[in-house]
């Protein structure tokens, strides 16, 4: 089976797959500054939240390599405002600021600038291949919510070039064709960015999965008449008391899925909890260019000068979540069960 990976340390530099160019052209830059590890994490070169969180990992790795003072607190001072730099590129995702601050610890720690080099990359490979255990572990705990012949709906990409491997939202429809079941994926197409269009049905069909691409504006209608099972997308950052932020259209899915008596999981890491933010109130929502909204392709679809807005996620309250599926098994959306996940 076909299963693409996005992420890749190689040769000293950070390989990424741009995932702005998928699905028509597949294309590999090689990041070799930190700036350019910033541009490719706010542009969407790669994007989700464990890839985003890798991806920045590396990043730290570069920065330590790239200074060449051989004075160990000069070099952490140095990795750590990098490190602080890299922090900026996204608010949503607390992938993030979870890779960066394990990051950063491992900084803190070191005894000589050489081996402060060493622990990075140690500690960066480390997450990206924990991720991908993570990932299938999901994966392994979803599939026996799914029967043969389930239809199942997703928005977004929660795949795995979204992650390390396999995906969040997507592993169990990978793992379940290693194990001969068949399900149907339904995919939003996930405006303003289409993840949904051109990186769910992409990394679908190169894994033989079956997969209907929809507009978000036919999720509802698509429930009804082809009698979807369930719901199940990734997320941004699970709040202490589950509320859960993830792409924009997410929060509406849930609504729906609800409305027709659909189960709506989450399948997310623990690396995507935020014990520290009690609710999705307090998380922050990135908001993107109005181009994004006014253009499609870079062709303008609205009146020069229209108003915009443009959220980039929005929240699921834990009420319309049936269940948030982790690496540990599936955990009821409550503030006791979530912290007893960590206990
Ligand atoms: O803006 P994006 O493409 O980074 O948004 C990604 C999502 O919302 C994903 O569903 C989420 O990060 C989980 S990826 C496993």
């Amino acid at each position: 089976m076909n299963i693409p990976q996005s992420v890749a340390w190689e040769n000293g530099a950070i390989r990424l797959l741009d995932q702005r160019r998928l699905p028509h052209v597949t294309e590999y830059v090689t990041l070799e500054t930190v700036p350019a590890v910033f541009d490719a994490i706010q542009s969407l070169a790669v994007r989700g939240a464990p890839a985003i969180g890798i991806t920045a990992a590396f990043g730290v790795v570069l920065s330590a390599f790239i200074h060449p003072s051989s004075d160990v607190e000069e070099l952490k001072e140095q990795v750590l405002i990098d490190s602080g730099y890299l922090s900026q590129s996204r608010p949503t995702a607390v992938n993030l600021f979870w890779a960066l601050n394990r990051m950063n610890e491992v900084v803190v720690q070191a005894a000589s600038a050489e081996s402060l080099r060493e622990n990075v990359l140690s500690e960066a490979l480390a997450i990206q291949k924990e991720d991908e255990d993570v990932c299938r572990a999901i994966g392994e705990h979803a599939l026996p919510l799914f029967k043969d012949g389930d239809r199942v709906m997703t928005i977004c990409n929660a795949g795995s070039i979204a992650t390390a491997k396999y995906g969040t939202a997507l592993a169990p429809f990978f793992l379940s064709k290693e194990h001969g079941i068949n399900l149907s994926v339904y995919a939003c197409e996930t405006r303003p960015v289409f993840q949904g269009a051109r990186l769910t049905t992409w990394e679908l069909m190169q894994a033989g999965v079956d997969v209907t691409l929809i507009t978000d504006s036919m999720a509802a209608h698509t429930m009804k008449t082809k009698k979807i099972s369930a719901v199940i997308t990734g997320a941004d950052r699970v709040a202490a008391n589950g509320d859960s932020a993830n792409k924009i259209g997410t929060f509406g899915l849930a609504v729906l899925a609800k409305s027709f008596g659909i189960p709506f999981y989450i399948a997310a890491p623990l690396s995507t909890f935020d014990l520290g933010t009690p609710n999705g109130d307090a998380i922050p929502i990135e908001e993107r260019d109005p181009s994004e909204v006014a253009e499609v392709n870079g062709m303008r679809i609205a009146p020069e000068g229209v108003k915009v807005f443009n959220p980039a996620f929005d929240v699921a309250p834990a009420g319309l979540i049936t269940g948030i599926i982790t690496e540990k098994g599936i955990v009821k959306p409550a503030e006791r069960d979530i912290a007893a996940l960590f206990a």
